[in-house]
């Protein structure tokens, strides 16, 4: 973002040493601060000129910051299609372990899927919102949680889970089996499945109390959500998704109760 804003703009070029940063946030040019009315609500689009990744580095990261990178894996698994779900799925114990060899084939999987993706539609008027798979949900606990409390990538884990169920309740899910195969494989990885294990999780600092129309009232400030209704991003299948689903409130309010 300094980048973007000095001299109007000079080269940027990412060293990511996160596994989420590797995966996802170097890649594509939205750079964003938070403000106190939402998430990532100042902001620009400035591409790198090269991203420069190693797996190496990733030996050193938290528990909960490298799980958190694994949150943003499996959107994009979700997101590209059922090859690189099963990619995942075969890899979960390589990254489970952080094996270097199993983390280079996954990451290099996941950047050539998201270039493909901001290539097609770098500024973000249409194919590109497919990125955004469980993010009106991860934003909304991350923000109504108070910023810095859930790691990104772990609400976008929870926030990918809720979005499944909420296609299956439009009847827009066409893979029946998808919600299922997503929960074992967040089990696998680690990841908390809904809002319940995130609250018991040791990965976040949810607090306990936050209820349903507290993240609904967040959502609601999303930068994606208009009049009445939030705009969600909801996957039919791997790799098939609508991108702009109109969904009242007290709908979503009811998906989220415990
Ligand atoms: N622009 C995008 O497209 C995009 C996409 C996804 C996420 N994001 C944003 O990225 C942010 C999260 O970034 P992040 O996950 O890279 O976290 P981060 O940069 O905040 O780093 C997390 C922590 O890990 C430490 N750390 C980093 N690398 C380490 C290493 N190799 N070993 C040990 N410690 C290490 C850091 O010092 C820091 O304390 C969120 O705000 C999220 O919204 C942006």
């Amino acid at each position: 973002m300094a980048a973007a804003l000095y001299m109007r703009g000079i080269g940027v070029v990412h060293c990511p040493t996160t596994l989420l940063a590797q995966v996802d946030a170097s890649v594509g040019g939205k750079t964003a601060v938070n403000l106190t009315a939402g998430k990532n609500l100042a902001g620009v689009f400035h591409q790198p000129r090269a991203v420069y990744a190693d797996v190496g580095v990733l030996a050193t990261q938290s528990e909960e910051e490298y799980r958190s990178g694994l949150g943003e894996v499996l959107k994009t698994a979700l997101v590209a299609g059922p090859e690189l779900l099963e990619l995942v799925e075969q890899g979960a114990p390589g990254l489970t372990a952080r094996d270097p060899a199993t983390l280079a084939a996954i990451v290099a999987a996941c950047v050539r899927a998201k270039a493909a993706v901001v290539a097609a539609d770098p500024l973000e008027r249409g194919p590109r919102r497919a990125l955004n798979l469980g993010h009106t949900f991860a934003h909304a606990i991350e923000h109504a949680a108070g910023f810095g409390r859930v790691p990104h990538g772990i609400a976008v884990a929870v926030g990918l889970g809720i979005a499944l169920r909420a296609a299956r309740e439009l009847g827009l899910l066409e893979d029946r089996e998808l919600p299922g195969r997503l929960g074992r494989l967040m089990g696998r990885l680690g990841l908390p499945a809904d809002l319940a294990e995130l609250r018991s999780s040791r990965l976040s600092d949810m607090p306990a109390a936050l209820s349903p129309k507290e993240l609904v009232r967040a959502m609601r400030l999303d930068k994606k959500s208009r009049g009445g209704a939030v705009h969600l991003v909801l996957a039919r299948a791997a790799g098939r998704l609508d991108l702009e689903v109109p969904v009242d409130g007290a709908l979503i309010e009811s998906w989220l109760a415990p």
